[in-house]
């Protein structure tokens, strides 16, 4: 795989020009009562690096002669090695994942400078670990007292994940085959637990068949907490208890995926336990499908991505409109955002190495133009709380659609000419969610 890390490095280096980028690992897996829980590289460092260890950092310096790329790691050890596993070490970040020169990251602060002091800006992202951010101020300060004399070096520091964040958004033919990959485990997952779904069935039992799938299938694990949400639940956007009965008449709303190989899926369908829609599920049902099936249609290349998210509102708005849940004239209803105690988040995100992967929405007043292999969640939904109250001026919200909550979410690539529901899979028809 060094060939998509070395072109990856390219990209960011073109990008880079006369300045110096450092990335750092995240840090260190939580140790609980002397239990390691598991390591999750940083995303930005395994896009750059494919390195999985902690305790190490990267910098890309295109103008040195011969160190355009240096890691610093952990050294071999292996009496550590024993209790925490093997490790690349000086030799391995060379030879394995192609740094021009290794230091033991003991020495970050002897041999980093000199990578520094020529150039400018510094590309840096104050993140998690103080004690790195505080080493990287340090340094950038030495170099600009300094500067007088010299002449060189950071006078700037800049931010070095929205560096890479427009190249991670674009996703290659390999990085696409991943998400793919973890879409069909995911798709699978699916699928199986609406057939195990029937009344008298935890909540637990379908989280754990789909995350049984998703391991056996060679899945890394999830991509975020599953949400299993029957019956009022379902109106909980971060419901992660999954501990309730399933009973006749509920909906279950299921949003889960795993992570292959650092890459994620993120789906989420809803339907009846029971295998019959009542009548006013049946309708909201409808109208959220209609939103996300708007939505996904305007997902093209070199159109914005916020339209989506309006049309989503518009149809929404004229559903709650249509059924008496709101009230009033369609325009002003948008203008004054009456449907958001109703559909209260956006309309997707970029996913990728992250599920909320990165790359800007909006600059300034702007919004981003979406572009061919950029993956995009489509997740409207409605969710009429148990306990819904009717905000002012509007009438007053009947017991028969209270704690009915709804989201249709599918994976959509922007495509040359459009988009490809990566999701499509799992089925969101009325018809197939019933049975
Ligand atoms: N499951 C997280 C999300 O839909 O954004
Ligand atoms: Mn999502
Ligand atoms: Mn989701």
């Amino acid at each position: 795989m060094h060939t998509e890390y070395a072109q990856r490095r390219q990209r960011l280096m073109a990008k880079i020009g006369s300045g110096v980028a450092i990335f750092c690992s995240a840090p260190p897996a939580v140790n609980h009562a002397d239990v390691e829980y598991n390591y999750r590289q940083d995303s930005d460092f395994y896009y750059l690096t494919g390195f999985t260890e902690p305790d190490a950092v990267a910098v890309f310096v295109p103008n040195h002669e011969e160190h355009k790329f240096i890691l610093f790691v952990r050294p071999r050890n292996p009496e550590a090695e024993v209790w925490t596993g093997y490790r690349a070490g000086l030799e391995g970040a060379k030879e394995k994942y192609g740094a021009d020169i290794a230091y033991d990251i003991s020495e970050l602060d002897q041999k980093l400078p000199q990578y520094l002091e020529k150039s400018d800006p510094l590309y840096y992202t104050f993140g998690r670990d103080q004690e790195l951010n505080l080493k990287i101020i340090q340094h950038y300060q030495k170099l600009l007292f300094s500067y007088p004399k010299r002449g060189t070096g950071p006078t700037a520091i800049a931010n070095a994940s929205l560096l890479l964040a427009s190249l991670r958004q674009i996703k290659s033919v390999y990085e696409l085959e991943k998400v793919r990959k973890a879409i069909e485990i995911s798709v699978e997952a699916h699928n199986q637990a609406f057939h195990s779904s029937r009344p008298l069935v935890f909540e637990y039992e379908i989280q754990a068949e789909m995350e049984h799938h998703f391991r056996k299938s060679g899945a890394m694990g999830v991509a975020y907490p599953s949400i299993v949400a029957s019956g009022i639940n379902s109106c909980i956007l971060h419901y992660v208890d999954n501990n309730a009965q399933m009973h006749d008449g509920d909906l279950l709303l299921i949003d889960a995926g795993c992570c292959y190989d650092y890459y994620n899926a993120d789906i989420t369908r809803t339907f009846p336990v029971g295998g019959k829609f009542t009548t006013e599920q049946k309708i909201i049902y409808e109208l959220v499908l209609e939103a996300q099936l708007a939505a996904i249609a305007e997902v093209k290349p070199n159109h914005p991505y916020n339209h989506s998210y309006d049309v989503a509102v518009k149809v929404i708005t004229q559903g709650l409109l249509d059924l008496g849940i709101l009230a009033g004239e369609l325009d002003k209803l948008i203008e004054e955002k009456k449907y958001r105690p109703f559909f209260m988040h956006g309309i997707g995100h970029w996913l990728g190495l992250d599920v909320h992967d990165v790359g800007v929405y909006k600059l300034g007043e702007t919004w981003q133009n979406l572009e061919e292999n950029m993956i995009i969640t489509m997740e409207p939904g409605i969710y009429i709380a148990p306990n819904a109250k009717a905000e002012e001026g509007q009438p007053e919200i009947h017991d028969r659609w209270k704690g009915i909550g709804i989201r249709i979410e599918d994976d959509v690539l922007v495509t040359a000419t459009g988009n490809e529901v990566l999701t499509r899979g799992v089925p969101k028809s009325i018809a197939a969610m019933e049975k």
